[in-house]
């Protein structure tokens, strides 16, 4: 069984989080962190994606090379993996972009989905789901209930911070879908907020609070 769980350690990764966490960080500085650090993680669970072999000529010569193989895809759930995709997009410029809409009600949060537009052609691309927050981890786990719905089959998903509970939702619901986070926290408090966490992610990368 692969390892379901990659938690990534890069010194500019635990620089970025230290900025997202700091609650005096203003939002346009976390915006600008939150792209620097998917960047980071866009970088990582690129490592394995699959290559051909081409031939090209250089202004020289013949030779060969290497193109990536797949389609990619990245899915931001709305809002706060929005903050995620451009860092994506600067390493994998050719990605689609899917859109998934879920937010958690504010008494039992559960997870409330709102909005789905997904490329096509995702059953053969490498999807990788965007969200800063993984908590409980019913936002995730009904995001990638929706992409296995419209044929996805080799899914990631793509947190900065994790909580316990959430790590063994996704776990249980997706046990195939690898979970790549830049930290796991302590715990979740009793509104389910992960601590120490960073806050509400999408109100601060928004400016709503
Ligand atoms: C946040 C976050 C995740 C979700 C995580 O979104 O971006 O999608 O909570 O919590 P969970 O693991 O317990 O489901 P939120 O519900 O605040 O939506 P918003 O960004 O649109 O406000
Ligand atoms: N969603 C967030 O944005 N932050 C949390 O701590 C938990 C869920």
């Amino acid at each position: 069984m692969p390892q379901t769980l990659i938690v990534v350690e890069h010194p500019v990764l635990a620089d970025r989080l230290t900025v997202l966490r700091n609650r005096d960080t203003p939002h346009g500085d976390f915006r600008q962190a939150l792209y620097e650090a998917a960047a980071i993680m866009a970088v990582e669970v690129a490592r394995d994606l699959p290559v051909k072999e081409v031939e090209i000529e250089t202004p020289l010569e013949p030779t060969k090379g290497l193109r990536l193989r797949d389609e990619v895809a990245v899915v931001p759930v709305l809002r706060a993996g929005l903050g995620m995709v451009e860092g994506f997009l600067r390493l994998l410029p050719d990605a689609r972009v899917g859109h998934v809409g879920i937010y958690r009600d504010e008494e039992d949060h559960v997870p409330v989905d709102y909005y789905e537009r997904l490329p096509r052609g995702i059953a053969n691309a490498r999807v990788y789901l965007l969200d800063p927050m993984l908590a409980t981890g019913g936002s995730a786990v009904a995001a990638l209930d929706k992409l296995k719905g419209a044929g996805a089959k080799r899914l990631e998903l793509v947190c900065l911070v994790a909580a316990p509970q959430g790590i063994e939702a996704v776990k249980d619901g997706h046990p195939k879908v690898r979970i790549w986070t830049a930290a796991v926290d302590r715990e979740l408090d009793e509104n389910a907020y992960i601590r120490p966490g960073l806050g509400d992610a999408g109100d601060r990368v928004f400016g709503t609070a």
